[in-house]
């Protein structure tokens, strides 16, 4: 037993009862409780995701009151567009050392729901509409903050895909739709880096709340994962103590004093809570606070110049370059040409949503400034309002009409667009996908003027460009990209830096073709998740529906080639060690360096389930020089071809053809090869209530009735039609088939 370990015994068998049950609650907003009595000293935790919001003084988890200033990184929504872990990593370190120098242990993130519905209001928050992506990015999120001697919280554990009554909703999601698509990326996060914490989601799942969860919670995290940290509640999410404890969760922030803690200890002394069910929490408890000590004793620092000159580096990763006909991007001005910047946005920068997760930040870029020195002496900026941000009143009018004038004398016109601040935020939901209708007016009124709009958006949810897009000649997706954003957006309109983002939600033509359309966000405290597995991509690829822009797209200002894709195996699916390698080369084919992402693509060809026709399995972004050429390899596991039997309650690789497409988005592949696997064919053991199918599908059950001479029984026609009745419903039907004596004899002989 390691001395830790010792320690935390020690230390456990010296606490009250009462202590014990005050240190499973925070003791304030921010804080786990101390114990003075033995030097157990608090520590301190703080949101968020992508950036410090420290609140050394009032404090609320809504993002009303300040914080010590940290710098704002891009938000998820944008970070997972650069497909890029290195990022993710570097990122993650940043984070590590501004909780070390704010005297923060836990950072309270990374946030990793599924997109299952572009409505939702914190999408700016989530990774992706893909658990793959969603998992490898954040696992190397974890090991960067953690690698500085500082904890995360991975959330919000599970099935937390909507805001709309978020603390109380039921998400009713089968058990293969969890472990297929909202569970995966925490699992592989779990496995792979061992966040210090996991924080349980306010919602429940089929009836339950997360925060008592045992499944989830203990079942499925620590016994099945083997997830070795604590268990945080979501601010707010515990409603009865002793079942969370029961469930399987370690901590409660923030704490209800003088209740939660009353409950325990009366819990305990009536007998209706093991101690020992406490003592694993207070343990847990123990094991952080002590693991956040080497941390907390370091002098740290941090250079905020660095890390806003590495906001901006991510916010380049971040971006998106959807449409850019003409080569109209990147912008090169005359001398002497007039450039004209609309758009409210490019003065006053969008690039965090609202919420737990709003930073202060130490700097922050102005796009318009950042535009007007770069080109100072070469050309002239001018600027125009054009709308105003979340108001519709007369003022508008003229904004409009300013903004058209200087649209149509200019030689280049940049529109900067997006989503205002009350439009998406943590706590509700969107109800359309639209841009704001002044900005739509503006956008068309300066199509009538303009035929060669550049539009940059600034937005967390992703918002329909369907309606538009023809009137514009580039589209550049900017997203919620941090303190940086507005000098990150002006690197890559001058070509300063090359976009090599790719999108990591899909963009719907329209938003009726989500498929949760029709069930989000429910109704009477239930979502049906009755899409099941078909979220994002795998619904509009099944469904054969026409997207604006599909996963994985993104372009750049040079140009690559994908070719030579090989696929290999080795090793089986029946000996347990399969391994299927996937190579290609990729070049840099135009005169730009840039970046590309190869992305692997897995489907079952021949499933008896229904299955996605393509999934992402594996993906490897490479910087490139002009004229340069990479190989890149993913290995795929056996995991990577299975699905989740519900039958068999574990997961199922069948036997067949796959295919491994390669590209460089889910909808421009440029190599399909296909594999056979070999896996041993699972059933479940005949009976009466096995079909006539499954009876001749199984070698003995087949083999006992062919020994008899129950000709109906395999007669190919009428098998047709009674295959699929159970052996003792046919029994049933006298004088049919088979009798009940039959049927008995054929079990027994089993
Ligand atoms: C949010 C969490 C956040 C917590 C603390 C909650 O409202 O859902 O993501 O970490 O507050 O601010």
């Amino acid at each position: 037993m390691s001395e830790a370990a010792n320690d935390s015994i020690n230390r456990l068998s010296e606490l009250t009862l009462e202590e014990k049950a005050s240190l499973c609650l925070g003791s304030d907003f921010w804080h786990t409780a101390p114990v003075e009595r033995l030097g157990i000293p608090r520590i301190m935790v703080s949101d968020g995701p992508h950036g410090l919001r420290a609140q050394l003084e009032e404090a609320d988890h809504v993002g009303i009151g300040g914080s010590a200033p940290a710098t704002c990184f891009p938000t998820a929504s944008a970070l997972g567009s650069s497909w890029n872990p290195e990022l993710f990593r570097t990122v993650g370190e940043a984070l590590g050392r501004e909780a070390k120098k704010l005297g923060v242990s836990v950072v309270l993130g990374p946030g990793i729901n599924m997109k299952r519905s572009p409505l939702c209001g914190r999408n700016f928050e989530y990774v992706s509409e893909d658990p793959w992506l969603a998992g490898e990015l954040a696992t190397a999120m974890v090991h960067g903050i953690q690698s500085q001697g500082i904890g995360t919280s991975l959330k919000h554990y599970a099935a937390n895909n909507q805001e709309d009554d978020r603390l109380r909703v039921s998400a009713e999601v089968d058990e293969r739709t969890l472990r297929e698509i909202y569970l995966p990326a925490f699992e592989r996060v779990v496995k792979l880096s061992q966040p210090w914490t996991v924080m349980c989601a306010y919602n429940k799942v089929n009836g339950i709340y997360c925060s008592e969860h045992h499944w989830l919670l203990t079942e499925v995290l620590r016994e099945e994962w083997g997830f070795e940290g604590l268990v945080v509640s979501d601010w707010g999410a515990v409603h009865d103590r002793v079942a969370a404890l029961k469930g399987g969760l370690d901590l409660e922030m923030p704490p209800n004093l003088g209740v939660s803690d009353a409950a325990i200890v009366a819990a305990v002394r009536d007998g209706s809570l093991y101690e020992s069910i406490l003592d694993d929490s207070v343990s847990r408890v123990l094991h952080l606070v002590d693991r956040s000590q080497p941390a907390l004793r370091e002098d740290a620092s941090f250079d905020p110049d660095d890390h806003h000159a590495l906001a901006r580096r991510a916010a380049h990763e971040s971006a998106v370059l959807l449409k850019n006909d003409g080569d109209v991007l990147p912008l090169e001005p005359e001398p002497g040409s007039t450039v004209a910047v609309i758009g409210e946005f490019a003065r006053t920068p969008r690039y965090q949503g609202a919420g737990s997760s709003q930073v202060n930040p130490t700097r922050l870029d102005v796009a318009l400034d950042e535009l007007q020195s770069a080109l100072a002496g070469r050309a002239e900026v001018r600027f125009a309002a054009g709308f105003g941000i979340g108001t519709t009143d007369d003022g508008e009018q003229q904004l409009l009409q300013e903004a058209v004038e200087l649209a149509s004398g200019a030689d280049h016109v940049v529109v900067f667009l997006g989503l205002p601040g009350e439009d998406e935020s943590e706590g509700f939901d969107r109800t359309h996908i639209d841009l704001p209708a002044n900005q739509l007016v503006l956008l068309h009124a300066l199509a009538e003027v303009h035929d060669r709009l550049i539009v940059i958006l600034a937005n967390g949810g992703i918002v329909r460009v369907s309606t538009w897009e023809d009137r514009v000649a580039a589209i550049l997706e900017c997203w919620l990209s941090g303190q940086a954003a507005g000098g990150a957006a002006v690197d890559l309109l001058l070509g300063v830096a090359n976009p090599t983002g790719k999108l990591a939600e899909t963009i719907p033509v329209r938003l009726h073709d989500n498929s949760s359309y029709l069930n989000f966000p429910g109704e009477e405290g239930i979502v049906q998740y009755g899409e099941g597995i078909f979220i994002g991509y795998r619904a509009y690829d099944r469904l054969i529906q026409p997207v604006s822009y599909p996963f994985g797209f993104g372009l750049s200002y040079t140009s690559f080639r994908i070719d030579d894709v090989d696929v290999s195996i080795t090793g089986s699916v029946p000996d347990g060690d399969l391994a299927v390698t996937v190579t290609a080369s990729v070049t840099n084919t135009g005169r730009r360096p840039g970046a590309e992402v190869v992305q692997v693509y897995v489907g079952d060809i021949e499933a008896s389930v229904a299955r996605p026709l393509r999934e992402l399995k594996g993906f490897v972004k490479v910087h490139l020089e002009p004229g340069e050429t990479q190989h890149v390899s993913c290995q795929l596991d056996e995991r990577a071809f299975a699905f989740w039997s519900r039958r068999f309650q574990r997961w199922v690789v069948e036997s067949g053809e796959f295919m491994i497409a390669v590209g460089s988005s889910s909808r421009d592949l440029v190599a399909t090869e296909t594999i056979t696997l070999d896996a041993p064919r699972l059933a479940l053991p005949l009976g009466p209530d096995s079909t006539l199918h499954e009876w001749l599908e199984d070698d003995r059950g087949r083999e006992l009735i062919s020994k008899r001479d129950m000709r109906l029984l395999q007669d190919p026609e009428l098998i047709k039609v009674i295959g699929t009745m159970p052996m003792h419903t046919l029994a049933a039907f006298q004088g049919m088939a088979l009798s009940h004596d039959e049927l008995d004899e054929l079990i027994a002989e089993l």
